[in-house]
């Protein structure tokens, strides 16, 4: 029998993982989570061929349930996310495409292709925002879906080493730092998966315990 307290999270970014990891216990700290991730369950890269956030979480949850349907995971419960940057001056790029926003995708020359875009630009016109979607499903289906986002400006220099992705450029307009400079749980109170998860709870709580 499938295991409600493990679960299956369709990602293969570790930072990802850690984040989700961390906001469950604090929500529900009665519950000894596991997550496992896509790379520990070894499923299939999943092509993102959605054109928003939620499209795309969905995507990564069916087709995670629908993956493991065949192994010994069969009924877990599949979290699909996506999330990525909007930058308003790029007229909400790179967005979906945030991961693989430059040639190589690496979180280093993502930040410095961002940097090179927004060259000259003044500190009130890099506003900018993260925004996650996730997605809960299982072999019946989608069980439950939200959204979240948190706001910042795109700051001119990368600051901290904290975090992911562009968390060295997103300067939280609500902590008055960079995500890169705030310590893990100062992100976690404010940021696009905290709010997107704190949405979710109630499904949750009905439907996991
Ligand atoms: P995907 O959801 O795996 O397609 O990737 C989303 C991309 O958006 C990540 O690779 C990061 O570059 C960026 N991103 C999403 N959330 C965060 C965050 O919390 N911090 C930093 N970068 C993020």
């Amino acid at each position: 029998m499938a295991d409600k307290r493990t679960i299956v999270v369709v990602t293969r970014n570790r930072g990802k993982v850690r984040e989700f990891k961390r906001i469950f216990s604090e929500y529900v700290p009665e519950v000894q989570w596991r997550f496992l991730s896509a790379i520990d369950l070894e499923l299939p890269e999943i092509e993102e061929t959605g054109s928003t956030f939620a499209e795309n979480a969905r995507v990564k949850a069916l087709e995670g349930a629908k993956y493991l349907a065949g192994t010994e995971y069969s009924g877990y419960i599949c979290l699909g996310e996506d999330s990525g940057l909007e930058v308003d001056k790029l007229d909400g790029g790179p967005g979906v495409n945030s991961h693989r926003f430059s040639q190589s995708g690496t979180d280093e020359d993502n930040n410095k292709l961002l940097l090179e875009l927004l060259d000259g630009v003044p500190w009130d016109e890099r506003t900018c925002r993260y925004k996650c979607a996730i997605a809960l499903a299982d072999s019946s289906g989608v069980i439950a879906e939200s959204t979240g986002s948190v706001e910042g400006i795109v700051h001119t220099e990368l600051r901290g080493t904290n975090g992911f992705g562009y968390d060295p450029l997103f300067y939280a307009v609500e902590l008055g730092k960079t995500f890169g400079e705030a310590s893990d749980s100062e992100k976690d109170a404010i940021s696009h998966r905290r709010r997107a998860i704190q949405r979710l709870i109630p499904a949750i709580r009905c439907v996991l315990l």
